[in-house]
């Protein structure tokens, strides 16, 4: 059998720091590298600097048998190692919606000019269409004559949250670009047990970039669809749950990303279709740009139409109001505020004189840095504590499975906005609340939720 390559990752975020410890768990010796020296020092010493189930304990395991390591010397972890693995951020730019690429670009630069003896730079990153050619000229360009080496994409499908799972357990393997020296090497660092069942797929590395990129854009026009087909149910009176489940039953359809509510936000779906917008109008390929378009509008429309509910709720102005904030993070199981539409609703809220309190079970301290003029609670009966209303932004499970009476006990009304549309409505309006979702109704305690009374005059 060939030798086992040595690997590097380099940049240990969400991504990196992930798919460095799940290397190590395939047996693979692993330096991940990182320009931040607090970064490193925490990981070396098995802490995660985020929050991400699980992963601290596959990091620990690791650095434990001794496969794991982490350094800020990039070029000492390219001397060490075979195959490099690019998984740095590509930010959107702050004045337009185009990627920045500073980071790969200085991280391919990187490797290649530590380059020592032969090795694949593999990168991982989400990147504009085109990137990685001009990365393998680049490295090209830069690596020491003699060695042998070539650039190749396998974009990362992980979400936030089920990062480790979904890293040792991917619905597919895609390999771009690669020669079948190349190939050979990434079947076998993919090898068992994580291509066992499913798909490798080799194809050129446009291709590549796009796959990641139009995944994505795929999720976000679903969520979007569900939403604009929520404000229909809005005014028509009917149930966007119901609906989804029931269209979600085909199986071209399916049900999975067809939550109506807030909307998407996070580290990826709001830059990456942004990205894609940007450089599909470069390319000339406009109807993408539209339709692109048209899906963050709709999302970020969501956002606008849960502000006007809490307006509406608190009788048209929510001057000196309080509002009970529930969640902070873009989704439940992260403490990740980035695009958040949860903190977006509460800094709206707060700008036009509420009085916001937020509570989110991992996402208070990063939510406080970046939003430090709102007010946080250290619990969920604190953050409603005389609220006029309560929105529930990020579906935590804490927050379905808590007591309405209880929470009901603390407020000055029993109104609350389910904004994800995941509450028990029956519990809820059976301790006094009225819910207000968004594509599902008002149903008011005692009354007989609006579907049920459509229904009724078929
Ligand atoms: C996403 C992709 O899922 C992942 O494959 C890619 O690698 C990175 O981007 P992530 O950003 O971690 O992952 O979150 P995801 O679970 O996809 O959720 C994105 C957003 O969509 C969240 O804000 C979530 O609340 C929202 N969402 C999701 C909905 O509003 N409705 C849904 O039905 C599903």
């Amino acid at each position: 059998a060939a030798l086992k390559p040595r690997i590097s990752v380099i940049g240990t975020g969400y991504l990196g720091a992930t798919h460095a410890a799940a290397m190590a768990e395939l047996g693979f010796d692993v330096v991940g590298v990182d320009t931040d020296p607090a970064k490193v020092e925490l990981l070396a010493g098995g802490r995660v600097p985020f929050f991400e189930p699980g992963l601290e304990e596959l990091l620990a395991r690791h650095l434990a048998t001794g496969r794991l390591s982490f350094t800020t010397d990039l070029a000492e972890a390219v001397a060490m190692s075979d195959v490099h693995f690019v998984c740095v951020g590509t930010p959107q730019q702050a004045t337009s919606h185009a990627a920045d690429l500073r980071f790969v670009e200085s991280a391919v630069a990187g490797i290649a000019r530590a380059l020592s003896h032969d090795g694949i730079v593999v990168g991982k990153s989400t990147v504009p269409v085109g990137t990685a050619a001009r990365l393998r000229e680049l490295l090209g360009a830069l690596a020491p004559e003699g060695v042998s080496t070539e650039l190749i994409w396998n974009p990362e499908f992980l979400r936030e949250g089920k990062a480790v799972d979904d890293t040792l357990h991917p619905d597919r393997v895609v390999i771009g670009g690669a020669s079948p020296a190349a190939e050979r090497v990434m079947r076998q660092v993919y090898g068992q047990p994580i291509a066992e069942g499913a798909p490798f797929l080799a194809m050129g590395l446009t291709t590549a970039e796009l796959v990641k990129v139009s995944a994505n854009a795929f999720l976000a026009t679903k969520i979007s669809f569900i939403n604009a087909i929520a404000e229909l149910c809005t005014v028509a009176d009917a149930d966007v749950n119901a609906l989804a489940d029931a269209i979600g039953f085909d199986g071209r359809i399916g049900r999975r990303f067809l939550d109506a509510g807030l909307g998407f936000g996070g580290g990826c779906l709001p830059k990456d279709i942004r990205a894609l917008m940007h450089r599909a109008a470069e390319l000339g390929a406009l109807e993408v740009v539209g339709l692109m378009e048209q899906v963050d509008e709709i999302n970020m429309a969501q956002r606008q139409r849960v502000v006007d509910l809490a307006l509406e709720a608190c009788g048209g102005s929510v001057l000196n109001a309080r509002i009970g904030v529930l969640g902070a993070a873009f989704k439940p199981l992260t403490d990740d505020v980035r695009d958040s539409p949860a903190l977006n609703v509460a800094a709206a809220l707060h700008l036009r004189g509420a009085q916001v309190t937020v509570f989110d079970p991992e996402a208070g301290e990063t939510a406080r840095r970046m939003f430090p003029t709102l007010s946080y609670a250290d619990d969920t009966l604190t953050a409603v504590d005389g609220a006029h209303v309560v929105l529930l932004l990020t579906e935590w499970s804490e927050f379905l499975d808590a007591d309405p009476e209880e929470l009901g006990r603390r407020v000055r009304a029993r109104t609350v906005v389910d904004a994800r549309n995941k509450l028990d409505r029956e519990r809820w309006t059976a301790a006094g609340w009225t819910v207000i979702g968004l594509g599902t109704g008002v149903t008011a305690p005692g009354a007989e939720p609006a579907r049920a009374r459509a229904d009724a005059l078929v």
